[in-house]
């Protein structure tokens, strides 16, 4: 039975007048709201800080943190004169155009500002989790030869110098004793004067690492065009007006805290704001009373969470100003939606979009009618189709690979020195990018997403690759053999389950499920660590090449549980 659709809440802006539904959309429209159209010169952090400034809005506020500890803004002049400081640190230590910068911090203003320094003298910028391991750095920064990194001394003990050649200077945001270079403390000498390295539109502008369901991660590449969908998807999707305080709830070494979390919103010129701290119902609460958050971009399993923490407690907190709520990473259940509806009185937007695509592409606009347990529909100038195995369209109704017709703007640039990876995306010629998950359409253009059609697994939506941590496993001296899936689960979507084939000698098995859990937490990162762990005598193969079968292994738990 389908979900009752629920009316649209608010006006939003009137697609209508920039838009025809069912017409094309023209991304070029888009291009007269950046200075680089009339200027011809081109830079992401420009349009995000800059222009505000230089078109009066210096005083408007840019960047508001909250945390435990404490709490401050910036506001767009002065986050243009932090940034224009550590820039010229950074030109100071040689970067140049085009080199790899990562970021190692926590969500925090010092982590926009050093993302911001990097882009405005035409470097990549690299944003790393905060929670990531040190194997996780590691080969993130060896496989692009990443030259920078920003970090905090608390992070040192995961940043092995020794295995990273190519990288020349390590900064840290504390006041040190010189051992390495702080780079809050020579910003404060610098000089607040900074000339932007003008770019251009194909220029590399970050990098994220993603997983697959093969290999190791792998390099995305994104250019400084994708400003103009990601500015256009925020007015449209995510509803941004002047006046607007926003929170983007995910940290910017995912694609959604870079893109939702650091650029769209600045690029609207809108006050971001920043958690520091850990989740809780209570604290979140808290952040949306504080901050008169009105616009919050989040996660299923998050509000997941909210619902199983807060019976009641919502009713303690003046949530007066929230008016628009949206969701991404992995799939929203239709109880949710409703759960919110009546708690909050708002509906929750899902959108679908992904590392590779560099914004949202389905959404469901605030505009529009939302059938709970469908990701929306296509934005304008964006075009689904439903492709089987032959890459013919399927019916409405009928499940297949979703495939998005190419180009638009703010697609991957390349993945990093990987072609052959990038080609993979295009198995029906260059006019149809295939996402890798399953879905159908409705009769009104209503997409639902229907799984992967690979074995990659999304826990709280996280992507993790189980090629990498059965690897990481195998490393393991009691390990013989390992093979990764991903189990559904009620909280998280899905959780890592590990099967393994012990090497004879190792009886303890409690213990062993234990230390192998801590082994690829402490090695690779907490969220790759598997949840569930299974012995097992021998793992499902296939015959000729002997990899492991991993939809065996997912049919034999489905069976036991
Ligand atoms: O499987 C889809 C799932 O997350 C994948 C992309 O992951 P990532 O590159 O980490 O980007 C996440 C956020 C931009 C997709 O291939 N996914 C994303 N959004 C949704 C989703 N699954 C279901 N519903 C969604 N709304």
């Amino acid at each position: 039975m389908e979900a009752a659709i629920i009316p649209p809440q608010s006006a939003g802006y009137n697609i209508e007048t920039e838009w025809v539904e069912g017409e094309p959309f023209d991304w070029n429209t888009v291009n007269a709201r950046f200075t680089w159209n009339t200027t011809g010169k081109v830079n992401m952090a420009y349009e995000c800080i800059d222009r505000h400034v230089d078109e009066g809005n210096g005083e408007r506020i840019a960047l508001h943190y909250l945390s435990e500890e404490e709490e401050f803004t910036y506001t767009f002049s002065e986050l243009k004169r932090e940034v224009n400081r550590w820039a010229n640190v950074l030109l100071r230590y040689g970067v140049k155009k085009g080199d790899f910068v990562f970021v190692f911090l926590p969500k925090h203003p010092y982590c926009h500002i050093a993302m911001f320094a990097a882009i405005k003298i035409g470097a990549v910028v690299g944003p790393l989790f905060e929670a990531f391991m040190e194997e996780a750095v590691k080969d993130r920064i060896n496989d692009c030869e990443g030259k920078y990194l920003i970090t905090e001394d608390s992070f040192l003990d995961r940043v092995n110098r020794e295995e990273m050649p190519s990288l020349s200077t390590v900064f840290t945001i504390d006041k040190t004793d010189g051992a390495i270079p702080s780079i809050t403390s020579e910003a404060e000498k610098a000089s607040t004067e900074l000339d932007t390295v003008w770019v251009d539109l194909e220029d590399g502008l970050n990098i994220h690492y993603t997983s697959g369901s093969t290999g190791k991660p792998k390099g995305i590449i994104h250019a400084h065009r994708n400003m103009i969908q990601q500015f256009q998807t925020g007015r449209w999707v995510l509803d941004l007006k002047e006046e607007d305080v926003y929170w983007c709830t995910a940290h910017p070494g995912w694609v959604t805290g870079t893109v939702y979390g650091v650029f769209a919103p600045l690029l609207n010129g809108v006050t971001t704001v920043i958690h520091g701290g850990r989740f809780s119902a209570k604290a979140w609460y808290e952040v949306l009373e504080k901050a008169k958050v009105s616009v919050w971009y989040s996660a299923p399993t998050a509000f997941r969470m909210l619902k199983g923490q807060s019976e009641g407690i919502h009713a303690h907190y003046d949530l007066s100003s929230l008016r628009h709520i949206l969701s991404v990473g992995e799939p929203l259940n239709p109880e949710v939606i409703h759960w919110a509806y009546q708690t909050w009185g708002l509906r929750i937007h899902d959108t679908w979009w992904m590392t590779e695509t560099g914004a949202q592409l389905i959404a469901n606009l605030p505009t529009r009618p939302i059938k709970p347990g469908s990701m929306g529909k296509p934005i304008p100038g964006i075009e689904v189709e439903i492709l089987d195995e032959e890459g013919q369209p399927l019916p409405p109704q009928e499940t297949g690979h979703l495939a998005i017709r190419s180009t638009w703007p703010s697609i991957m640039k390349e993945v990093w020195k990987n072609p052959d990876k990038f080609a993979s995306y295009f198995p029906f010629g260059e006019d149809w990018y295939l996402a890798g998950d399953l879905a159908y359409v409705d009769e009104e253009g209503y997409v639902f997403f229907q799984g992967r059609s690979d074995d990659m697994i999304n826990s709280s939506g996280e992507r993790i690759g189980p090629f990498e941590v059965e690897s990481k496993l195998l490393e393991h001296p009691a390990v013989r053999e390992s093979g990764v899936i991903g189990k559904p689960d009620p909280l998280r979507g899905e959780i890592v389950k590990a099967f393994i084939v012990v090497r004879d000698g190792y009886k303890d098995r409690d213990g062993l499920m234990e230390d192998l859990r801590r082994f690829v937490k402490t090695e690779l990162a907490g969220h790759c660590a598997p949840r569930e762990i299974e012995f097992i005598d021998e793992l499902p193969k296939t015959q000729i090449s002997g990899k492991v079968l991993r939809r065996e292994l997912k049919k034999r738990d489905k069976v036991n549980s």
